[in-house]
């Protein structure tokens, strides 16, 4: 009797079954990723990414917190601000899905993971988990940092108010040099104004 051989789950259908999971898991983070996807993208077209640079960064963005799997209901759904020892957990994502992307083995799997990595590293070296600075943070790190940052302030969450676009460039600049890179907040401010994740202004 014939049996036909089990499908080969690709690439594809992997990424898909991991954002069900996440968002099964914290369905905020994943509208949250599917923003922080659409900025990078538009920072990276204004910077004249090549198509390979776009894939990778697509796929970093899109699993930069996948991590958060990784991470105890009481401190990923903690309604309030860290105790020390939770903050310590939290941080814990970012490596936790490093790993996720190395067990997929997929194309550019190593860039991709260092890229999840690496995405809470500061610009000053005052990040985590290895305190990178500079340009040895990789770009699309960097870009992450950035973008997840403007989404984060954008919206609600349970520690503080949405605030307007104003208010969030006002943030962005006062860290300017200290969490994000000069050269890619200075990009950033052109390609802000013509996208469509731009929140209002105030007044
Ligand atoms: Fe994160």
């Amino acid at each position: 009797m014939h049996r036909s051989k089990p499908k080969q789950a690709s690439l594809t259908n992997i990424s898909q079954a991991l954002s069900v999971a996440l968002g099964v898991r914290d369905s905020h983070t994943l509208g949250h990723c599917e923003r922080v996807v659409t900025l990078c993208r538009e920072l990276a077209i204004h910077l004249d990414f090549s198509e390979r640079e776009l894939g990778i960064l697509a796929v970093a963005a899109q699993f930069h917190d996948i991590g958060k799997i990784g991470i105890p209901d009481n401190v990923l759904h903690k309604p309030s601000r860290f105790e020390p020892a939770e903050w310590e957990c939290m941080k814990q994502h970012s490596v936790i899905g490093e790993r996720i992307i190395r067990a997929l083995a997929c194309d550019h799997a190593d860039e991709i993971a260092l890229s999840v990595r690496h995405h809470h590293e500061h610009f000053d070296g005052s990040g985590y988990p290895d305190a990178l600075s500079g340009t040895q943070i990789p770009i699309y790190s960097r870009m992450i940092s950035l973008t997840d940052s403007y989404d984060a302030i954008a919206e609600t969450r349970s520690y503080h108010k949405a605030r307007k676009h104003n208010e969030i460039m006002d943030l962005l600049h006062s860290e300017n040099g200290i969490k994000h890179d000069p050269d890619l907040l200075h990009a950033f401010n052109a390609v802000i104004e013509k996208s469509a994740m731009r929140t209002p202004d105030i007044g």
